[in-house]
Formats: C-alpha cells, structure tokens, sequence
C-alpha cells in the first residue's frame, strides 16, 4: 500500500502588486510537485482578498472564480481546513484537514508575515520564513540593522520617516547629501519588485525620488547607488542551510526595474555567473551568513550588489518567496546545482514539517509554582 498523500494547500494570487507574478509560479510549482506524493488544494486570493478554491486548480491560476467555492481558514487550531463561505457544503476533498501550506504569495500581504501568521494560528506547517523573519525580510531598512549587526556588507545608507519629510525637507536632504554621494537609490522600506524606486544622479532627482518612494510608503531607504552587477544565490534549509551556485541578472534598462523584471523580457539571467571561484565561495558564504542571522526558514534568494569598481560584494536583500515562474532565478539555481524542481519541492515541505515539529517541544503554558 502506498504512503497517505500530504495534502498540501497552494496559496497564491494575493493583495499585492506582484499577484499577475504569483500565479505564473504557482502554476509551475503545482505542475511540479509529485502526484503520488501530494493532493493539492488550490487557493487563490483575488485582488480584493477575497479567499476561493477549487478542485481542478487550472481556472483558478487564471484568475477564473466561476466554478469555485469561496472559503476561508479559521485561525481555530482545531480545524485546520478550509472553510466554506457559501450555502452549498465544500466537496469532501476540499474539506480535509490540511497537512502542510506552500504560500507562493509575493510582496506585501502573502510575504511579510501576515498569512504566515495566520497559518501560525492555525498550527499548519508552512513553507518558507516564519512570521518574525518575514516581516524583517521584508523592511529594507530593518533587514540592514540585521545585516550590519552580523558585521555583513552592505551600501552605506539612510532611513527616513514621512512624518520628518513632512516637517522638514531641508534637513532631510541636507542630511542625505552630507553623508551620501549621489548617484542615490531612494526606496519604499516595504515593497519589492522595484515599484517606487527611482535613481537621483542629482539633488532634483533625489526629491523627485523621495516624494516617489514617500507616496508608498511612511519610510524610505535613501542608499549610496553602485555601478553594479547583480548576482543571486539560491538558499536552502532551515538552521543548517545550504547555497546554490550564484547567478548572475543582467537587466535591460538602467537598472532592474518593474519594467525589466515583467514587461521587456530582455533581461538576461546567467547560469553560474562568470565569476571567479573565490567570489562565488565568497558570495555563497555571505548568502547562508545572512539567512541565518535573519532567521530564514526553508528558502530564501540572497541578492548581490557587485560593486564593477571596487570588486566588493555588497548584500542587497533576500526575498523569502522568491520567484518560482519557468525564468525564475531561484528554482533554476537548485537545478544546475544538482536539485531537480520536483525535489526542491519535497525538500521545502519536508523543511516545513521539520520546523513545525521543533516548536512541539514547547510549552504552551506556564503554572507558576
Ligand atoms: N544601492 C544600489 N545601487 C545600485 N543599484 C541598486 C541599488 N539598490 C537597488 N538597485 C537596483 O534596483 C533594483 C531593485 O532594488 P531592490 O533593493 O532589489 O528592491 P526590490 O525589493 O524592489 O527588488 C536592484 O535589482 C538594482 O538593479
Ligand atoms: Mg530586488
């Protein structure tokens, strides 16, 4: 008799920017994974956040909710599956316990935390970072206070609040220019796929940059700009992780911005990068270096500033949901380093599970003596 299949519930879409860029991974994931290994459970949030599964998951990946229920998932440990919303009962396949979550959800809402603390409520093991790591990871400011107290190499930067901007233009540039070379990147702390970043080579620029960034976000990251190349690696596991190979992004516009990530398609991603061996030790070590002061689980893609003057190597952030599309960096790295897709998905639920359980071992409650 074959092994009870692990049912695994897929959550992707989300409130979020990057929702069109979540389907397209989620669809490979579940293409990916192993049918005699899982049952997957399809559940795609729409754009309003509204929570819809469905037993054959290919309408859902296109955004198509007309043959499907719309649930939720109680946060009640005790249940631990999904939930109708509706009159009608949820086919008995979609109302079993779950076994294990795969969040494939970027950006905000899906990878900062706050679905992970959900699943967290609910006692389901889950995939990728944990709901403190998540939340850091996705601060650009915070995830560097991190990386500078593990003595990591990053650009020299600024954090600013809106409210001081708001108060006091001039002290803030003036405290900019005082300490920072132009050209600058000015960045929204909490957002991801380059929305609201900009370059100032000048100071005009950089209050174009700031009003920009401040529009998304009450804080900014105002950082040194390199004359950059990027390269990326892949890591894997929990508190002993391990780092693929590095590649290497070479974008098509000025730098990697929204549109040369999903629009032009001219970007080009080299597979490893043409660096030398002491470098790519270099860049595998600085990548497990981080994930494990930042308290990364199960997977993470450390992305690298290289700096073509100098040869530094800077950390620029790790995505803890990196992308899983069919060009995506962080599956493509597993493969040439030896770990078939199928497999890095085995090994991210196994990772899951293993977490889960070390947190068994815990009190839940306390009886003063
Ligand atoms: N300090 C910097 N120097 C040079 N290029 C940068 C710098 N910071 C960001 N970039 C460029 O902007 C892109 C997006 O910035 P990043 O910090 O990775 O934000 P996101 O989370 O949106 O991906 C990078 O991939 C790189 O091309
Ligand atoms: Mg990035």
């Amino acid at each position: 008799m074959s092994a009870k299949k692990i049912r695994l519930l897929v959550l992707f879409g989300g409130v979020s920017g990057e929702h069109q860029v979540s389907l397209v991974s989620a669809k490979n994931v579940i293409s990916a994974a192993d049918r005699m290994r899982y049952e997957i459970i399809p559940l795609l949030i729409t754009k309003e956040g509204r929570w819809f599964s469905a037993n054959d998951p290919t309408p859902l990946l296109e955004g198509d909710t007309s043959r499907s229920f719309a649930v939720c998932l109680p946060a009640d440990p005790n249940e631990r599956r999904l939930h109708s919303l509706e009159e009608k009962e949820l086919p008995e396949y979609l109302a079993h316990p779950i076994d294990c979550a795969f969040p494939i959800l970027h950006g905000p809402n899906g990878e900062d935390g706050t679905i992970q603390g959900l699943l967290s409520l609910a006692q389901i093991p889950y995939v990728g970072a944990g709901v403190l790591s998540s939340a850091l990871l996705m601060d650009k400011g915070y995830m560097k206070l991190v990386f500078q107290d593990a003595g990591l190499p990053i650009v020299p930067h600024q954090v600013h609040s809106y409210h001081r901007w708001e108060k006091d233009r001039q002290a803030v540039i003036v405290q900019i220019e005082s300490d920072l070379p132009y050209p600058l990147f000015t960045k929204p702390c909490n957002l991801g796929s380059s929305v609201g970043i900009s370059r100032a080579g000048d100071r005009d620029g950089l209050v174009r940059g700031l009003e920009d960034a401040f529009s998304y976000d009450n804080r900014v990251i105002v950082e040194k700009g390199v004359n950059a190349r990027e390269l990326e690696c892949s890591v894997l596991g929990n508190i002993n992780p391990r780092a693929s190979i590095l590649g290497e992004i070479v974008p098509s516009n000025e730098f990697y911005d929204y549109a040369a990530k999903y629009i032009d398609n001219n970007s080009e991603l080299i597979i490893p990068a043409p660096i030398d061996d002491s470098l790519m030790k270099l860049g595998q070590e600085l990548a497990v270096k981080a994930f494990v002061c930042a308290e990364g689980r199960g997977m993470g893609r450390v992305d690298f500033l290289l700096d073509k003057d100098t040869g530094e190597l800077f950390l620029n952030e790790i995505n803890t949901i990196p992308g899983f599309t069919p060009i995506s960096m962080y599956p493509k790295l597993w493969q040439e380093s030896g770990l078939s897709y199928p497999r890095l998905i085995d090994e991210l639920v196994q990772l899951a599970q293993e977490e889960f359980e070390s947190h068994s071992r815990l009190k839940k409650s306390y009886t003063p003596n």
